[in-house]
Parts: C-alpha cells; structure tokens; sequence
C-alpha cells in the first residue's frame, strides 16, 4: 500500500486488513513502501532530528527510529486518523517522537524544526491503504462509498462538494491534467448534466457518469485515474508539495537528506525537477554572459535515477508499484 499509487478500491478489503499482532496491525493499516532504500539514504546520518512528513501508521518512523537509537523525529500528518495510530504503534519510543497534526509545507514552520534544523526529511506521498480502505473515507470506487476523499476529513470541501461547485472547466482541467484523461470535457459536460437535477454524492455517480462518456463500462485503471485526480485537486497536494520543496531544503543541516516517494508523475516530475535545479552550479539564464546567481550547486542529488520497488515487493504489495523515490543531499 501505498500514496497515490494506489488505485481506489483495489487491494485488501477492511477485513483482510484486520490483523492479530501489533506488527500486523500496522501492516494492516500500511507497509511501508522501499523501507530499506529509505533507511540507506536518512540512517547514515544516525544523530539528531529528522521529519517524517507523512507518518501513516508509523512504518517508515518506527524502521528509523529501530536502526538510529539516538534519533528524534517529528511525525506529521494531515490525518488525525492517522497520527492516532501512528502514536499508538510508536508508543515504546515516546520519548523521541513528537506527534504533529499539521500538512507537511506546515510543519517546516515549527519552531523546534527550526531551531534545530533536520538530519533528514521523508514525504511519502498520497494516500495509506487504510485511507484507500475505509469505506467511510470515501476515496475509493467500491459501490455505494460515499464521495469524500479529504485527508483530514475537518478541513476543505469533499470530493462530493468539489464536484457540486467546480466550474466545468475546472473539472475538465482537474480531469486532464491531474487523471491524463483524453475526454476530459465530455465528462465534466456529463457532470456538469447531471448535477443540475441530482448531485454527485457516491462513487456509483461517478462511475456512472464515466459510463456514460467512454459509452461502455471504465476499466478499473480508467476509474483510478479519474478518483486519483479529484482527490489530488481536493486535498491541494501539488501546491503542498510545491510549497514543501524548498522549504524543506532550506531546514536541512549541512549534509542533511530529503527523500521523497511519488506515486503520481506530476509529483514525481516536480521532485526530480527541483532536486536538479538545487544541483547545478549556475542557474542563470543561458544569454547572460557572466554568471550572477549563486555560482554553487546547493547540494546533490543522490538517485541519477529514481528508485522502483523490485518484483518482490510489488507481489507482496501490490499498491507500491507506482512509488519512485528520490534523495538529495544538502552540501555540507
Ligand atoms: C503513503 S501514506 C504514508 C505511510 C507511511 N510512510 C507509513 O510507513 O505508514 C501517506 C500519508 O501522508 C499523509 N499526507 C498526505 N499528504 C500530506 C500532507 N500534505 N501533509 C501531511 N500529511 C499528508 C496522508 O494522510 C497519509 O497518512
């Protein structure tokens, strides 16, 4: 299980997810995505302070805060849900982890992160899979779930109200931009029809509506694409990553390492994006003579190219397929 990767409705239903064990029960609620590549790039560091933006069930906190006996983390996430199961999982290391409801372009605000600045930072993004499988969240197409889709269920409008207020061209840009999907207009014109006589309010109105502008039944890869992107558009998860980047680099300690995991191309092409642009020297523009900016790159990036999960992990996890995770390095 995975962010955004992870197709709504696919994988393991609430049930299957219920396990005896403590250790089980996390995994219940998510495994953790390339844990070890992660491990790699933030243990070196071993001391001090590190962010978890996206702490989930804790998978990711618990694997460092288990290999780095000294380290403290701060774990943050959008979700109170969330972070109540991430404290209850990582209760035997209270003292060393302190629990932030927050976003993560947020939490670089807080002022112990400030003041001490971060041997490492992770943002493991979109969605867990007990988010994915929680019926009452609604960010699945099983039938009958109610159209929700809010990482914190307390702030910001649903994906029902979204689709009740957006302008047709902002569902058919939401639609093509963020779910690459080639009828984009036809279906926000098929929205936008039938809203006027009965909103949108579960994933059987959306699907129908689907249905109805491929003329056939959507592939259950057509219906992610579409439920990906409104839960995208309705949590902002571009501009908190877009707002995060930078911010996050600029917390780091000399030497400090930000890995990120992307399960959604655009994501991943503003990480890859902003990770190059920190490590090149000169980032002037090309018809300046002399060169005015910085004239130092401000760190390096540690991944040429992005990490995949292997074969294996996908059979066990299914919902990791679509993860790439890059690091960077701040110089030291
Ligand atoms: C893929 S899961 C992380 C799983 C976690 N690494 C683990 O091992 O269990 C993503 C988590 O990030 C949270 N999240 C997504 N975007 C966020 C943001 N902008 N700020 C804070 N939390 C966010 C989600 O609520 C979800 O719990």
């Amino acid at each position: 299980m995975t962010g955004a990767s992870r197709r709504p409705g696919e994988g393991r239903t609430p049930s299957a997810s219920r396990k005896a064990s403590s250790e089980a029960d996390v995994r219940g609620y998510h495994e953790p995505v390339l844990a070890d590549v992660v491990l790699e790039f933030l243990a070196p560091g071993a001391d001090g302070l590190f962010l978890d933006g996206t702490v989930g069930g804790g998978g990711h906190t618990r694997r460092l805060l288990e290999t780095c006996p000294s380290c403290r983390v701060v774990a943050v996430d959008r979700d109170p849900t969330a972070l109540e199961t991430a404290r209850r999982e990582l209760e035997e290391f209270a003292p060393r982890v302190r629990f932030v409801h927050c976003r993560f372009d947020e939490a670089v605000g807080d002022p112990g992160v400030r003041a001490e600045g971060l041997e490492g930072a992770l943002l493991d993004l979109g969605v867990s899979s007990h988010q994915l499988d929680e019926d009452a969240r609604g960010f699945a197409f099983r039938r009958g779930v109610p159209l929700d889709m809010r990482m914190d269920p307390d702030s910001g409008v649903s994906a029902a109200r979204f689709l009740e207020e957006a302008s047709e061209s902002r569902l058919a840009e939401v639609f093509r931009h963020l779910g690459e999907e080639p009828r984009s207009r036809k279906l926000a014109r098929e929205i936008e029809k039938r809203r006027v006589t009965r909103p949108l309010r579960t994933s059987d109105d959306l699907v129908a509506a689907l249905a109805v502008t491929l003329g056939r039944a959507p592939s259950a890869r057509e219906k992610a694409r579409i439920f990906q992107a409104i839960r995208i558009a309705v949590n902002g998860e571009l501009d908190a990553l877009e707002r995060a980047l930078p911010a996050l680099r600029d917390v780091l300690k000399d030497g400090g390492v930000l890995v990120v995991i992307a399960y959604h191309s655009l994501e991943d092409r503003m990480v890859k994006n902003a990770f190059r642009e920190w490590s090149r020297a000169c980032v002037c523009p090309p018809e300046l003579p002399v060169c005015v900016c910085r004239g130092r790159p401000l760190g390096e990036t540690l991944t040429r190219h992005p990490v995949r999960p292997d074969e294996e992990e996908i059979a066990r996890n299914p919902r990791a397929r679509s993860a790439r995770l890059r690091a960077w390095r701040r110089a030291a």
